[in-house]
Order: structure tokens, then C-alpha cells, then sequence
């Protein structure tokens, strides 16, 4: 978000002003989606040179590097805090505690290494911390002696219905100058977490021992935010890293050992999904490149996670994936369709407030919409307005090596709103357990600008108050209003 549009108290009304100009827009019928037109000057979209300072190491021997945190349980109270040592596996302790320099407590972690080719990783570090309290300031300490390092975080509020909470989303970020960029003004806005929609370091352009050692830069140019907030991770086809011409066909080996996930938590068999609770956020986070059609573990598993979402205490449910299922650029085009055959239906069923995906280095979003009506022997043709779908999000334009997917399909179709080929991230604020804010902040090549704003209104609890508006008015108008959202 732009210092303009934090949430603050004073500028929050300005904002949903606005949100609701563009609402009562989006709300006329049937209103065409936009295309932007806006032109980026071209950055170009090469890596960041490896002796640039944003993948420095920092000093002393054996100091621990590549700090990043994630949520280590269901409801929000432990994190992950993973780390690289290069010398020596050293211990794998934290000491933390709620004031700065006075460690009251400390918790011990796993280490592990391992080859890819002949690149041989550092020590990997993973510690779970444990029976935290909420809404709190943690500081923590890793390593020894002139070598150890400094870092804090605060944990979410206790799972409320009313829980005010601010994530950012971020997919495809890889390590170019855009990517920094990205980084640059996801940390300048109010977010307190990442969700991470896939496609990290983008290592796999690399061959050989180049491949591991894009890993490490990748996890050290992110420390400046992953150290003092959680990202929640998703894994995109480019942590596959199925490289057979050099001996390599272990799926997922670089992004498995090094990112953590509380899979357990919320009963996977496998750290590639996931569930957790945030404040008033149910977060459902699939990999789209495991195998998840009936039966499979995935599809089992969501099956139970979904019966176990309770609105009354998360109103927000968000599913996280990396392909989308609804794409109309010509990149990645259709690629969603088979998971949308499997999973659409439940995501209708259950009323999932937004889904985020990445892929496609472009921004793009749907109106509510589904097409579960369609099968293949009959049944509608085209998706349409569905007041009980999500809302489908493309943000793949964190601004990796491969550049930006330029050419949207014409005519745009009836359910996208709005989409844009510039790098950016977004932001979503969850107010109370009616209104969230939505922002899509476009880079602008070196400025941050808030494009896409509006205001999300939670499925579950707006849709009662709905039922109970239908009893009092005109049904058919309120039905014709709310349609397209
Ligand atoms: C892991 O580290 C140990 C201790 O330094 C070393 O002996 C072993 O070869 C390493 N394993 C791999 C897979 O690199
Ligand atoms: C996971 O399964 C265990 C054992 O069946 C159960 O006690 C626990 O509540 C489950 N966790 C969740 C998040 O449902
Ligand atoms: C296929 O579509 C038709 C027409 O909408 C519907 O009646 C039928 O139930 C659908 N079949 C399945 C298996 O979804
Ligand atoms: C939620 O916040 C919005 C925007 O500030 C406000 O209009 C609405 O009344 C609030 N709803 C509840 C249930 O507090
Ligand atoms: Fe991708």
C-alpha cells in the first residue's frame, strides 16, 4: 500500500470512499472488465549480480544466514524459524524472549543438509518455538558469541471473528531488480505476513552447481522481511527442480529442506498443504503439482480440512495455489482447468471468500463466477455470475528473470474484472469479520501505486445478512445487485 492508504484511521474512510465509487461500478450490471492500458518502461529482467549487497553474507564465522519464519502451528501461537549455517552444522538454538537483549527462553531445532549435483548446502536449520502468547512482540537470537544475529516478531491476534489482520501476497518473486522492488514496497505497506503463492527463487534457470547456490542468495535477499514476519509458503513449478540431466529427480529437494511448513498441524501427510488459522483467516494453501484428484492424499485431506473451517471464528476463507483456475492471458492459458474440475465445487460449497494464485507473471481478477453447471455431456457453455463464488486473484507478477506475460486473450472475457501486465503485490486487510480491503499495488518501475482496490465482502457473514435483506425486499432486484459480485 501506498503511506496514502496504510488503513489508518484517518485515511481509511477516504479509501473506502473510493472502494465504493469503483464497487458501485462494478455492480451496474453486467460492466465490462478492464484492461489496463498502462505501459511499464522496461526494467530488465535479469538477476541481481551476485556480489550486489542485497545477497551479502553477513560477518563472522559460522554467523547464521538466510533467516526466515513461518507458522508453526494451526492457530497462530509457535513459528518456524529456519536458518543457514556455511561452516559448521553450530547449535541449533533460539533464544528468545518479549524484550530485546533479555532472552528468557530458548528452543531447540533440527539440522540438515544435503547435495544437489555436486553443490553441497550449509547446515539447514529448523526450530519449532512454542507456546507463544498472541498479539506479542518476540525477540530472538541465533548463533554464538560475535557471530550471532538479532531479529523480532510479533504473533497474530488471538482467532477471532473480529480479529483485524493484514496479509500480503506475493507469488513469482525470483531475484531481479524488480523483485527487489516488489520486496521494497510489500515492506513499506501495513502487511504483517506473507502469503507466498509460489515460484521462490526461481533457481532452476541455473544448471548444475548454480542451482544451489541461487537457493541461498534467493533466501538471503528475502532475510529483510522473512526474518521479522512469517511468509506462508506455496510451491510453484519451479521448486520442482526435476533436473535429470544431471542426476537429479527428486521433486521438490532444494524447497523441502530448506522451507518449513506446520503441515502436521492441520493433519497433511505432506508439507506441500497445509492449513492454518490467522486472526480471523482460514488459510487453505494446495499444490497444484501433487496429485490431487479423487481420492489422491490431497484431495482426501481437503475434503476433512474444509468440513473443520468454522466462519463463526475465521469468517475469512482463502485458498492459496499457484496455477489459477481462472486465466485469460494467452501464458499458462487452461493450465488451472483441471484442478477447477476437481475442486471448483467445493470451493462454491464452502464459500471461500478469495482464491490467490500466481503462474502467470500478470496481474488479474475475476468477478464471482463459476462453472461447475458445465459438464461434459450437458449444462452450461460459459462460466457465471455465482454469488456463492470466490473471487479469483492472479498476483504471478512479483518480477522474476522470466519477465512479464504481456498479451491478455481478446475479447477479455465477461469474468474478468480487471487485468494488468506490471510487477506489483497485494494487500489484504481484514477489518471485522464483514469487510475486508483489497489492494493491487503496481510497482510503476520504482513507485508504488495502488491500482485495483475494493472492498471484499465476507462470503459467510454478508451473505446472512443478505438472507435476511431477500426477506424484506424485492427479491428479484437484490439478486440482479448482488450477481456480478
Ligand atoms: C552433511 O554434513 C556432514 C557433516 O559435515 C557431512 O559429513 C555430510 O557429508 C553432509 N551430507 C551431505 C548430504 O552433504
Ligand atoms: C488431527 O488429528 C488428531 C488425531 O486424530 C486430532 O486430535 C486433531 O484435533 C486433528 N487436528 C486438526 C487440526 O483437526
Ligand atoms: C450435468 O449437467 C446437467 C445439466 O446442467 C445436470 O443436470 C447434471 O446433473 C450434470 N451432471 C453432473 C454429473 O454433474
Ligand atoms: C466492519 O467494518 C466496516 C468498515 O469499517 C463497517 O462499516 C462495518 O459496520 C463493520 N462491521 C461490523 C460487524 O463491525
Ligand atoms: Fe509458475
Amino acid at each position: 500500500m501506498t503511506p496514502a492508504v496504510t488503513g489508518t484511521e484517518s485515511t481509511l474512510p477516504r479509501i473506502i470512499l473510493t472502494s465504493f465509487v469503483l464497487l458501485s461500478f462494478l455492480r451496474s450490471g453486467n460492466a465490462a472488465g478492464i484492461t489496463s492500458t498502462f505501459i511499464r518502461s522496461e526494467y530488465p529482467s535479469v538477476d541481481i549480480p551476485l556480489n550486489n549487497k542485497v545477497f551479502a553474507v553477513p560477518k563472522g564465522y559460522n554467523a547464521p544466514q538466510q533467516l526466515h519464519i513461518t507458522q508453526g502451528d494451526y492457530d497462530g501461537k509457535a513459528v518456524i524459524i529456519s536458518w543457514v549455517t556455511a561452516n559448521e552444522p553450530g547449535d541449533s538454538k533460539v533464544q528468545y524472549g518479549t524484550s530485546a537483549k533479555k532472552y528468557e527462553f530458548s528452543a531447540k531445532g533440527v539440522v540438515t543438509n544435503y547435495t544437489f549435483y555436486q553443490y553441497k548446502s550449509g547446515y539447514i536449520h529448523h526450530c519449532l518455538v512454542e507456546g507463544l502468547e498472541y498479539d506479542t512482540k518476540y525477540y530472538y537470537k541465533i548463533g554464538n558469541g560475535d557471530s550471532s544475529r538479532e531479529f523480532w516478531f510479533t504473533t497474530p491476534p488471538k482467532i477471532d471473528p473480529n480479529s483485524h489482520y493484514t496479509f500480503g501476497i506475493i507469488g513469482d518473486l525470483g531475484q531481479t531488480f524488480n523483485s527487489l522492488s516488489t520486496l521494497e514496497h510489500y515492506m513499506k505497506s501495513s502487511g504483517q505476513a506473507v502469503l507466498f503463492v509460489g515460484d521462490l527463487s526461481y533457481a532452476d534457470r541455473y544448471q548444475y552447481n548454480e542451482v544451489g547456490l541461487r537457493w541461498d542468495t534467493w533466501a538471503r535477499f528475502i532475510e529483510q522481511s522473512t526474518a521479522y514476519q512469517p511468509w506462508m509458503w506455496s510451491a510453484g513449478n519451479h521448486e520442482i527442480d526435476y533436473m535429470p540431466y544431471m542426476g537429479e529427480v527428486t521433486p521438490f529437494k532444494n524447497y523441502l529442506h530448506r522451507y518449513a511448513t506446520p503441515h502436521l498441524a492441520s493433519n497433511s501427510s505432506n508439507p506441500l498443504w497445509y492449513a492454518i488459522r490467522r486472526a480471523s483467516a482460514h488459510i487453505i494453501v494446495l499444490s497444484s503439482y501433487s496429485p490431487f484428484v479423487k481420492y489422491t492424499p490431497q484431495w482426501r485431506w481437503l475434503a476433512e480440512e474444509l468440513k473443520r473451517v468454522d466462519r463463526e471464528k475465521t469468517p475469512w476463507l482463502i485458498v492459496l495455489m499457484h496455477v489459477p483456475l481462472y486465466n485469460s492471458n494467452d501464458v499458462h492459458y487452461m493450465e488451472g482447468e483441471s484442478m477447477r474440475a476437481v475442486f471448483e465445487r467445493w470451493f462454491i460449497q464452502y464459500k471461500v471468500d478469495v482464491v490467490f494464485a500466481g503462474h502467470v507473471h500478470a496481474y488479474e481478477r475475476s468477478y464471482r463466477i463459476s462453472n461447475i453447471r458445465y459438464n461434459v455431456t450437458s449444462g452450461y457453455q460459459y462460466p457465471i455470475p455465482d454469488k456463492s463464488a470466490p473471487v479469483y486473484i492472479t498476483v504471478g507478477d512479483g518480477g522474476n528473470q522470466e519477465g512479464l506475460a504481456g498479451r491478455f486473450r481478446n475479447p477479455q472475457p465477461d469474468y474478468s474484472a480487471f487485468r494488468e501486465a506490471s510487477y506489483g503485490h497485494s494487500t489484504l486487510e481484514l477489518i471485522n469479520r464483514t469487510h475486508a480491503l483489497y489492494h493491487w499495488n503496481r510497482n510503476d518501475d520504482g513507485k508504488k501505486t495502488a491500482m485495483d482496490a475494493f472492498i471484499l465482502d465476507n462470503q459467510y457473514w454478508s451473505a446472512n445478512h443478505r438472507r435476511r435483506k431477500l426477506k424484506k425486499h424485492n427479491v428479484r432486484k437484490t439478486m440482479d445487485e448482488i450477481a456480478m459480485y
